[in-house]
């Protein structure tokens, strides 16, 4: 018995990241739902910020239809955080307030830049949605419905807010790109914070 032969790596089963009932995963999972929620709460009040200053320009129609389903996302992430008694992220207050400032913020500077912010702001949450679909089991099937369902969404609502300043001729967009590359900074780092608050 020489006791030094061991399996190969490659001929070990592969492990499941967690496996149903788990606490581990439950965590896991717990942690992924805090996100998002924290997510669309921060995109209903951008839209709410632009909808403020924009209400009565030609893009208004568009941004109340893309608020509608902002809030419906957020309501079913509030409804799953009861049933599955997922605390919210402290940083609730902090996603309203950066949420709304980015919104009034960017529409200030005018309808091309509102959209602008929305392209930057789906785009990253496209990944990020897919990011969880990659790493959501078979057994969170009701949740990775859910998490595809809104992904298709928030496409549909960069490739909308993209046509609308391609189509027109708004006005705005001072420095489109450093307004784009600072947005999805503060978006990448809101997801990053609400992974640990
Ligand atoms: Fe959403
Ligand atoms: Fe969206």
């Amino acid at each position: 018995m020489t006791g030094h032969i061991k399996a190969a790596p490659e001929q070990r089963p592969a492990r499941p990241a967690s496996l149903p009932g788990d606490p581990r995963g439950r965590a896991r999972v717990g942690r992924m739902i805090r996100v998002d929620q924290a997510g669309e709460l921060g995109a209903t009040e951008i839209y709410r910020g632009q909808m403020a200053v924009l209400g009565d320009r030609p893009c208004a129609p568009l941004l109340a239809e893309m608020a509608a389903q902002e809030a419906e996302h957020l309501a079913v992430f509030d409804k799953m955080m009861v049933a599955r008694g997922v605390r919210p992220t402290a940083l609730s207050p902090v996603w309203r307030i950066a949420g709304f400032t980015l919104g009034v913020g960017s529409a200030l500077l005018g309808e091309r830049a509102a959209m602008a912010t929305t392209v930057a702001v789906e785009e990253v949450i496209e990944e990020h949605y897919q990011k969880q679909l990659d790493a959501l089991g078979e057994d969170e099937a009701e949740l990775r419905a859910t998490i595809a369902e809104f992904r298709a969404d928030e496409i549909k609502h960069r490739d909308v807010a993209q046509q609308y300043n391609a189509e027109t001729s708004a006005e705005g967009a001072p420095a489109y790109e450093i307004l784009s590359r600072s947005v999805k900074a503060g978006a990448r780092l809101a997801i990053w914070l609400a992974q640990r608050v």
